[in-house]
């Protein structure tokens, strides 16, 4: 249970993409919830949900300027389409006070005004956005300024530009796949046996002899990715969730927890064909739950698993050569004398539920779970405040909606290469600190949420509400 060996995957198979929808032009899109079957496995048909198909939905492409969204929610039950990564008014967040009722229709306004950067979008309805991300009501975004041609950047979308949906499932002998099956898979956040990129199992992605981006997406429920090459290939970080670095940042491994996106660069101009490996979720470990404490992970060592196999294919026309010395990226340095600070404590409630006293609305954020009727902060419109998070036993992907931050601080150092950048999201493991940009407006009653990107963590109440006026 929870974790993944590599026999269950490869199968030759070329990966396909997410179709892409291009919205710079036009400066509208639809998207329709629907449910439908996805066959997974080779086995059955199992039920899923969707964005304009049956699991996953496409990749959205968006410029800055005004964009007119319409989402129609087919399926039986209330959903919401909250914008992770995108700056836009709390009340076109789509965070869990924007429900759209079975049958209903939500078209927001989306004020688009950001750096090109790799976000998404997925349901958060309030206590079910785990298990509607899980039957698949996720999908991938971009912003784009068309500039990434004179940037040297791969542009050509499923050729050297691969959008990769990273995913884990877990699936029974008969082919069905299972959710929630014991108090584990809510306490340490749902981790499957099998992984899925772009909701397919054990493909191949096929690229050119040249230098291929991949657009790193974990849209996983709670698992976390510490990713390498598999022969020891370097990869260059160019964009995290926010957007471009101002240069490529050359890493071994490249650690991505839920929610988080990175881009990286991989030279396919002499080396060839290559695994992209993951070794196994810091928050999952050998045998019972003490053992799954990180301490003693640690102490056993982690398992490896293949995420995706990469092969070169030579006839296929490559455009970039060489990895650029510069991006364009820009991460000013914020003020940070004088600011408000806040204290955020993580804690997934154990004592209380090792006695069995249930899960749900018991995990919590300074000691108090989610409530819709509640703002826990405001902010000030156009201020920087500095956030302290930390994490107890566990590690939890903290994320804060329509704000960027700087991390600053990772346990009294430097933070790590990979969480450079403007960021949305960020496993913290102990204690973290933010410089946190408030330049968006949310209103009492469509507040941001910030919250542990662990859906079952969220769901539980790991969350809060602020406004900023
Ligand atoms: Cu991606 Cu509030 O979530
Ligand atoms: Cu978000
Ligand atoms: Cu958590």
């Amino acid at each position: 249970m929870g974790s993944i060996s590599s026999a269950t995957t490869a199968n030759n198979k070329p990966l396909t993409y997410p179709a892409l929808l291009d919205a710079t032009e036009v400066g509208k899109f639809e998207l329709t919830v629907q449910s439908g079957s996805t066959n997974f496995t080779g086995m059955r048909d199992v039920p899923t949900i969707g964005f304009n198909g049956t699991y996953l939905g496409p990749t959205i492409r968006l410029k800055n300027g005004a964009v007119a969204a319409k989402i129609k929610n087919t399926i039986n039950e209330p959903v919401t389409v909250h914008w992770h990564g995108l700056l836009v008014p709390g009340d076109a967040d789509g965070g869990p006070h924007l429900p759209i009722a079975p049958g209903g229709i939500w078209s927001p306004e989306l004020p688009i005004n950001q750096a090109p950067a790799t976000t998404w979008y997925h349901t958060h309805i309030h206590e079910r956005t785990a298990v509607q991300v899980h039957a698949g009501l996720a999908g991938a975004m971009q912003i784009s300024d068309d500039l990434d041609d004179d940037r040297g950047l791969p542009t050509r979308y499923g050729v050297d530009d691969l959008m990769l949906v990273l995913q884990d499932r877990r699936f029974d002998e008969a082919g069905r796949m299972v959710y929630l099956e014991n108090m584990m898979d809510v306490m340490h956040g749902f981790t499957g046996d099998t992984m899925l990129v772009n909701g397919q199992i054990g493909r191949t992605a096929v690229v050119p002899k040249g230098v291929v981006r991949l657009r790193l997406l974990n849209g996983s429920n709670a698992r976390t990715y510490t990713l390498k090459l598999s022969d020891g290939r370097g990869m260059h970080l160019i964009a995290t969730d926010g957007g471009l670095l101002s240069k490529p940042v050359l890493l071994s491994q490249l650690q991505l927890a839920s929610g988080e996106r990175a881009e990286i660069l991989v030279d396919f101009t002499e080396h060839g064909s290559v695994q992209l490996l993951s070794t196994d979720d810091p928050n999952q470990g050998p045998g019972g739950m003490m053992g799954r404490l990180r301490q003693i992970l640690e102490y056993f060592g982690r398992s490896e698993f293949t995420i995706l196999e990469f092969a070169v294919d030579s006839r296929m026309p490559s455009s970039i050569q060489k990895i650029p010395d510069h991006l364009d990226g820009n991460l000013p340095e914020l003020n940070a004398k004088g600011i408000v600070t806040r204290r955020f404590s993580l804690d997934i409630g154990m004592g209380f539920n090792m006695m069995g006293q249930g899960m749900m609305g018991k995990m919590t954020i300074n000691d108090r779970s989610f409530d819709m009727d509640r703002i826990d902060h405001e902010a000030k419109l156009g201020s920087t405040e500095r956030w302290i998070i930390d994490s107890d036993v566990l590690a939890h992907p903290f994320h804060i909606h329509g704000a960027m931050f700087q991390v600053t601080k990772e346990d009294g150092a430097e933070p790590k290469p990979e969480h450079l950048g403007w960021k949305d999201t960020v496993l913290v493991e102990n204690e973290t600190e933010l410089l946190v940009r408030f330049d968006h407006r949310a209103n009492q009653n469509k507040p941001y949420m910030f919250h542990c990107h662990i859906l079952e963590h969220e769901d539980a109440g790991m969350m809060g509400q602020f406004v900023v006026t």
